[in-house]
This record gives structure tokens, C-alpha cells and sequence, in this order.
């Protein structure tokens, strides 16, 4: 890649060599290069101010990693009440352990997209899926809670039908991805929507019941919800089903982004006070909600204009603060606004641009995947989405400058999730540590994974390790093991009881034989005792009755 950067020493570096050869810059060769070199020297002041903004340097990070630990100690203290990092409990008590087995559906709802999947499983075998998906309509996620439910329902139920299982009422594991405040396996009420959705009648309300009304009144298939889930616990599980039952973080880049990891059950204080079910395990998986930080202005120094302006026009201002700074629902928006700015000052676009670059939520975060993944010297992708933005005589040097914005914004976004990461690493702090990372953000950014990689390797406690692996469909996928895990918990769980049952049982028969024994053993004793004391009257009489005859 070509950057300004580059460009400026290039430039600098003919400059320096054109002096040395006595020859005034004025009288330079004009070649293409040397021009755009010198336009872009000129204009580098403007560019570089702009970002600036958008460089943090790794004591900044540090910083709010130490704030981001504060919130989560917090978080699992007293929730929402005290930190912006909610630590929701999520019930799940364990990894897979691959003795999972039958048939397990998954629904998955997460930012646009809705899945349907089945799966089976058996001990030793590789796992087989069918699965849909579909994106869901703007009008189901933007209307009512009842629709927006109806259109999941079907989606399950249709899915169902096509494949015979109507009737079998399978376990479902749901994967909702939005942060609700769960006080069971499968009961968890809606705390707010994020990434744009605006449903009616859901806030507050049990989400799992919403689903079950849902597909009652479809009325075409019988289902047994077993869990509701957040699409990190899904990733950590997915990937811990891979790696042989370990993972020790769960990461989603995406639309939003957030991360699960597994916590003891003791510190887990006010996730479990309100729990409506008995917890007898010893840890369980947090879903952090780490998007909220920052909601009370703790994460201020991090925001730039362009921030504030993408938050305040946002459909929740001020909500999912850290979701805006980093994930994908926003990045594309934020490039825009920079690029919106650079033109207004006549750094790019000859001062020109478009109308459609200066209208808002134009420039989807797919652009900048797009455009950074075009080849040195080729801009193929880049010219087609200028072409879409109706940008037109853009030169190579706007190009260039394009690049650069996708670069800063995005790689900003890369160094706050490794910081995000890394905080949670710190606290985890297991010799190797497993990271799982999903999300189309991650995904399909050809340097974000490589810049996550670099930035937590600089902020990780010395002594401690890491590994990433990207799971596919970890949502998904996980949400049909978690009632996989749940099914195979409850056989345990029963077989332990049944155990308990018989060891009862033999105890009781055990004691009823000591008792009985005890009870003959008593009676031989008594006897024994009655004929002794009989055996001694009947010497005490002969004695008496021998003196009483020699007397006489
Ligand atoms: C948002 C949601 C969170 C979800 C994340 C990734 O931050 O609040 O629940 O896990 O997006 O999809």
C-alpha cells in the first residue's frame, strides 16, 4: 500500500535531492507523482489534524482498560446501578464436553439477520446442520414487538414443517443478540434494543414469552424453549465444541460488538439475586455487554467530533456508547462524516463531492472492507463505490486519501477492541488463552484481525497468552449446544438424582437393618438379664429356704 504517509517522504526525498542538485523546487520536473506529492504535502496540516483525532495511543488504551475492569467489578456487584458494563449472568454453567447428543434446533437473532438451524449431534461424530436464513424486513424491525415476533415464528415453524419435525417438540436454544437482564436459563427480560432496532412492547418484557405467545399463535408446531442466549456465550461455546471443550473468551465485531467469558459462580452477586431458579454451580458465563461503557461520559477522551455527531443523530443517543466506537453499525458513518469534512475544506474531492456524500448513512461499513481490500496500484473497488456515491473527477490522490480514512478509522476501531480484549484477558489470566472472535466486521476486514492481534500482544500483562480463532456461524451454532449442554446437564443432573435415590434408599434399608438388629440385640439382652435375675431369685429363695431348714 501506498500511504500519504509514503508519499510525503517520497516527496520529501526528491525535494531534499532536487536541492542538493541546486535545483529549485519551483523548477521541478512535473511529473504526476511529483505533483500530487506536492498537493498532498500541502494539504497534509488538514489531513493529519483530522487524524489525529483518531490516533490513541496504548497509554490511553491502558487507561480505559483500567476504567473498563473498574465498571466490570462493578457490573457484577450491582449491574447497571453502578458501571455502564452490565456483566449479565447467563446461566450457562459449562462448556461442551462432546458427550452432547440428539437432535437440537437454534434460532438466531442478532443485527439484520435471522437463522434457523438444526442440528444433530452424537459422541465421536461430526456434528450435522441444515439451517435458513433470511434478512429480516425493516418493517418487522421497526414496527411492532407482535410482528416483529410473528415473522420469527413462522420462520421456525416453516423451517420445522419442511423438514417433518413439527411434532417432535424439539429442544430450542434462542440467541437474541441485546442485552436483557436474565434471571433463568430461559427467562430474560429486555433491557433496551440496540443497533437501530426500535420494536414496540419489548422493552421490559420476557423475551422468551414473547416467543412462545409468537408460536402459539401460529399454532403449527410444538417446541420446548430451553435457553436464551447472547451471541457471545454462542461464539465461546462454539468454539469451545471445536477445541475440545476450552475457550476462554467469546468476542462479536459485528454490528454491535460485546464479549462473554466464564466467571465463578461467587462473584456473580447481583446476576444471581434476583435469579428464579436454584444456581448450584460453581462458574458460569458472563455476558459483559462491555458495548455500554462509556455511557456516562467515562469514555469522553476517546470521542472525537465525528463520534459525537454519529451518537447524537443515532436512534438511542447516549446508549451502547463503546457498540458506536467500535463496531460496524457506525464505522461506515464516521469514515463518511470525515470524508463529508475533508471535502468541505477542499482536501478532497476538488471541495466538490457529492450530494450523496454529504447525506447521511450512505457510506455502509461494507466501503471500507471494500476499498481496503483493493491491490496496491488497483482501484477497482474504490472507484466503483465512488461511481455509487456519484463522486465524480476524483484523481489518484483522492484515492489515496480515501484509503487513508478507511485505514485511521477503522484501525481505531481495532486497537479499542484489542483493548476491550485485552482487559478481559487480564482478568481471565489462564496460561493460553482461547479467544473466538465472530462478526462480519472482524470478518470480512482484510487487516482488522492482524491489527487486534499486534495491539493486545502490546497491552497484555507480561507472562500471559493468547490465541484467536474466528468461528463461523458461532451464534448459531451455539445456541443449539447450549440446549445440547442443557439436555445433557439435566440427564446428568437426573441420573445424579436418581443416584442419590438409590444410595438413599440402600442407606435407609441399612439403617432399618442396624435398627432391627439393635431391636434384637435388645431384646436377647433383656431376656438375658430376666433370666439371670430370675436364676439369682431362685438362689436367693433356695439359700433362704436351706438356713430357714438348718435353723430348724
Ligand atoms: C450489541 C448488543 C449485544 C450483542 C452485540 C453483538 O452490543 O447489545 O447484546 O452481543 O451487539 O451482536
Amino acid at each position: 500500500m501506498l500511504g500519504i504517509i509514503e508519499l510525503g517522504i517520497q516527496y520529501r526525498t526528491w525535494r531534499s535531492k532536487a536541492a542538493k542538485g541546486k535545483k529549485s523546487p519551483r523548477s521541478a520536473p512535473s511529473t504526476p507523482l511529483a505533483k500530487m506529492a506536492k498537493q498532498l504535502n500541502e494539504e497534509s496540516i488538514s489531513l493529519e489534524s483530522v487524524m489525529a483525532e483518531f490516533k490513541l495511543s496504548n497509554t490511553t488504551l491502558r487507561r480505559m482498560m483500567s476504567h473498563m475492569s473498574d465498571n466490570m467489578d462493578r457490573g457484577l456487584e450491582s449491574g447497571l446501578e453502578r458501571s455502564t458494563i452490565a456483566m449479565l449472568p447467563s446461566f450457562v454453567p459449562e462448556l461442551p464436553n462432546g458427550k452432547e447428543r440428539g437432535k437440537f434446533v437454534a434460532m438466531d437473532l442478532g443485527g439484520t439477520n435471522l437463522r434457523v438451524m438444526l442440528m444433530e449431534l452424537e459422541p465421536g461424530e461430526p456434528m450435522r446442520t441444515k439451517q435458513f436464513n433470511t434478512r429480516m424486513p425493516n418493517a418487522a424491525m421497526h414496527g411492532t414487538g407482535e410482528k416483529l415476533f410473528d415473522y420469527i415464528a413462522k420462520a421456525l415453524c416453516d423451517f420445522l414443517i419442511e423438514r417433518e419435525l413439527a411434532e417432535e417438540c424439539l429442544p430450542v436454544g434462542f440467541t437474541f443478540s441485546y442485552p436483557c437482564d436474565q434471571t433463568g436459563l430461559r427467562s430474560a427480560t429486555l433491557l433496551r434494543w440496540t443497533k437501530g432496532v426500535t420494536a414496540t412492547g419489548c422493552v421490559g418484557e420476557d423475551v422468551v414469552q414473547l416467543l412462545e405467545d409468537a408460536i402459539k399463535r401460529d399454532g403449527r408446531v410444538k417446541v420446548n424453549i430451553v435457553a436464551l442466549i447472547n451471541d457471545t456465550v454462542g461464539t465461546m461455546v462454539a468454539a469451545a465444541y471445536e477445541a475440545g471443550g476450552h475457550c476462554d473468551i467469546g468476542v462479536i465485531i459485528g454490528t454491535g460488538t460485546n464479549a462473554s467469558y466464564m466467571e465463578s459462580s461467587k462473584k456473580i452477586v447481583h446476576g444471581l439475586a434476583n435469579a428464579t431458579e436454584e444456581y448450584n454451580h460453581k462458574t458460569m458465563i458472563i455476558d459483559t455487554e462491555w458495548g455500554g461503557f462509556g455511557d456516562n461520559g467515562e469514555a469522553d477522551y476517546i470521542f472525537t467530533r465525528y463520534d459525537k455527531i454519529v451518537d447524537s443523530k443515532s436512534d438511542h443517543p447516549g446508549v451502547n456508547s463503546l457498540d458506536k466506537l467500535i463496531a460496524g453499525m457506525c464505522m461506515g458513518e464516521l469514515v463518511r462524516l470525515v470524508l463529508e469534512r475533508l471535502c468541505e475544506n477542499k482536501v478532497l474531492f476538488n471541495g466538490i463531492g457529492s450530494k450523496m456524500l454529504r447525506t447521511r448513512n450512505t457510506f455502509p461499513t461494507k466501503y471500507i472492507s471494500e476499498i481496503l481490500h483493493d491491490d496496491c496500484g488497483v482501484y477497482s473497488n474504490t472507484r466503483q463505490i465512488m461511481d455509487e456515491l456519484g463522486i465524480e473527477g476524483a484523481t489518484f490522490s483522492d484515492m489515496l486519501l480515501l484509503r487513508e480514512v478507511c485505514v485511521v478509522v477503522s484501525r481505531r476501531s481495532a486497537n479499542l477492541a484489542a483493548a476491550a480484549i485485552a482487559c478481559v484477558l487480564n482478568r481471565v489470566r489462564r496460561p493460553n488463552m482461547l479467544v473466538a472472535i465472530d462478526g462480519s466486521t472482524y470478518k470480512y476486514h482484510p487487516f482488522f484481525n492482524h491489527w487486534v492481534c499486534e495491539k493486545i500482544r502490546e497491552l497484555l500483562d507480561p507472562g500471559l497468552d493468547f490465541k484467536i480463532v474466528q468461528t463461523g456461524d458461532g451464534s448459531g451454532r451455539g445456541a443449539a449446544l447450549i440446549a445440547a449442554i442443557v439436555s445433557r446437564v439435566k440427564r446428568e443432573e437426573e441420573k445424579r438424582l436418581r443416584d442419590l435415590e438409590i444410595q438413599r434408599q440402600k442407606a435407609a434399608e441399612a439403617e432399618e437393618k442396624r435398627l432391627l438388629e439393635i431391636e434384637a440385640e435388645k431384646e436377647e439382652a433383656e431376656e438375658r438379664a430376666r433370666k439371670i435375675s430370675e436364676m439369682m431369685r431362685y438362689q436367693i429363695e433356695r439359700g433362704a429356704e436351706e438356713s430357714h431348714q438348718r435353723f430348724e
